[in-house]
């Protein structure tokens, strides 16, 4: 499963510095892990150069460099044979074709995303919409059922958009129990789509040690040097991993959800004593893969009491990944003349026209799924030292899987 991990923080990292580029008071918020996931997606219908950048893009391409992209993705052989062979059923195995791209390993990780508990909401939908009149390969619509459970559906961007605009959104909203609403507004998709990846992830959970209600007050958030708002600010006193970054007199904390499957870790800069958002930005550019994994690793944290004090939050975000993913060096599945999609379809003319990905995270005192036995009061030996983990300025945070050490959310809270 490590397999995963650092592909998934690797492309999480790239991905942030893009987004984050000319946002610097804005929350941000995303899912590396579903993303990866809606993109390998893609891949299983990609071939050649289209399939190769994509491996490259999730940093899952091996020795890739130098060697001229694609030309060890063409032996697509066994699959002419087989689907001429009419009647057989595709198997499996078929699926992880040629490439770099480890198929069975994002599988076997949303197996275990899917099994998380009751404590745990995880909704993780991709969906791709197809222009009607494109022949799809049926061993692609099986692969992407049975390793990702997508659905392609077909819809007529070109005669009916607003019919397929309303059963986009509508799809979306059902899936994510009525959270995520008209994720295309109208005028969004135009009437030359021929091929929409959606991709949007819902998720709720219950802390392992919750934050009592009645101890959040109304506190002030530093947006910055001058400027600050009121927020909720919840309260507990408790046993939590600390660590610091001691170059940056940064905080980092590790809150752990029900039965410490997930935690949600904060990186913290120094009080703004010597200005705005720089502690903010020296953690950023700080922020390579061994240093994020170093800093969030329990070698670098110890066990201690701490009184933590974290605002309240909701962070919704939505993109449209077309301009970064090009950006990030997969252009040809974009561009008529060049991508190939024909493990997907029979169609030359098919291309990717978008690519939305939406993440809803909701932090609050406990989360919202009940758990259940409450009541159970945890007594701890009291420790002389103290220490105080005060969030009441920007902080970068994420959401980790602890067991295959793979980070589900990514997000900057800028202003509560
Ligand atoms: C694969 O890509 C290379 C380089 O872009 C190209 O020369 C070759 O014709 C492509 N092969 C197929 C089967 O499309
Ligand atoms: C792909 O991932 C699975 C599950 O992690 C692993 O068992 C398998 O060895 C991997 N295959 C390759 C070719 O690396
Ligand atoms: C890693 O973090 C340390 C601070 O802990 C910093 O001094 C160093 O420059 C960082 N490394 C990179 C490559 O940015």
């Amino acid at each position: 499963m490590d397999s995963i991990s650092r592909p998934v923080t690797e492309f999480c990292l790239d991905l942030y510095n893009k987004l984050n580029r000319n946002a610097e008071d804005t929350n941000i918020v995303f899912s590396p892990m579903s993303i990866s996931v809606a993109l390998a997606l893609v891949h299983l219908g990609a071939k050649n150069n289209t399939a190769a950048q994509i491996e490259k893009v999730l940093h899952v391409r091996k020795a890739a460099e130098q060697m001229s992209l694609g030309s060890d993705l063409e032996s697509a052989a066994p699959e002419k044979e087989l689907e001429r062979s009419q009647g057989r059923e595709p198997s499996l195995a078929q699926c992880n074709k040629d490439g770099d791209l480890n198929h069975t390993a994002f599988h076997e990780l949303l197996l275990q995303l899917q099994n998380l508990g009751e404590s745990y909401v995880l909704t993780l939908a991709n969906n791709l919409f197809m222009q009607q009149g494109f022949e799809v390969r049926q061993q692609f619509l099986m692969c992407t059922k049975e390793l990702y459970g997508a659905m392609l559906q077909t819809v007529d961007f070109h005669g009916a958009l607003e019919a397929a605009r309303i059963k986009i959104n509508a799809w979306v909203e059902s899936e994510t129990q009525g959270k995520i609403k008209e994720l295309f507004a109208p005028g969004v998709i135009d009437i030359n789509t021929v091929l929409v990846l959606v991709n949007v992830i819902y998720f709720k959970a219950s802390w392992e040690y919750k934050f009592e209600e009645q101890k959040t007050v109304q506190r002030d958030f530093k947006l910055n040097q001058n400027e600050k708002k009121p927020v909720q600010m919840m309260y507990q006193k408790g046993m939590f991993k600390l660590g610091y970054i001691e170059e940056m007199g940064a905080q980092v904390l590790e809150l752990p959800y029900a039965e410490k499957s997930l935690s949600m870790i904060i990186l913290l800069p120094g009080d703004m004593a010597d200005g705005s958002t720089s502690g903010l930005q020296q953690i950023e550019s700080a922020m390579t893969y061994e240093n994020l994994t170093l800093w969030a690793s329990s070698e670098h944290m110890f066990e201690t009491r701490v009184e933590v004090y974290l605002p309240r939050f909701k962070l919704e975000g939505t993109f449209n990944l077309n301009e970064v993913l090009q950006e990030m060096g997969m252009t040809d599945i974009f561009t008529e003349s060049k991508a190939d999609l024909s493990a997907m379809s029979f169609a030359k003319s098919l291309v990717l026209s978008n690519v939305v990905h939406k993440t809803y995270v909701e932090v609050n005192e406990e989360g919202t799924v009940a758990a259940a036995g409450t009541g159970a009061v945890i007594v701890r030996r009291s420790l002389p030292l103290t220490e105080v983990f005060m969030a009441d300025h920007p902080f970068l945070f994420f959401i980790r899987h602890n067991p295959t050490n793979t980070i589900l959310f990514f997000g900057k809270l800028c202003s509560p």
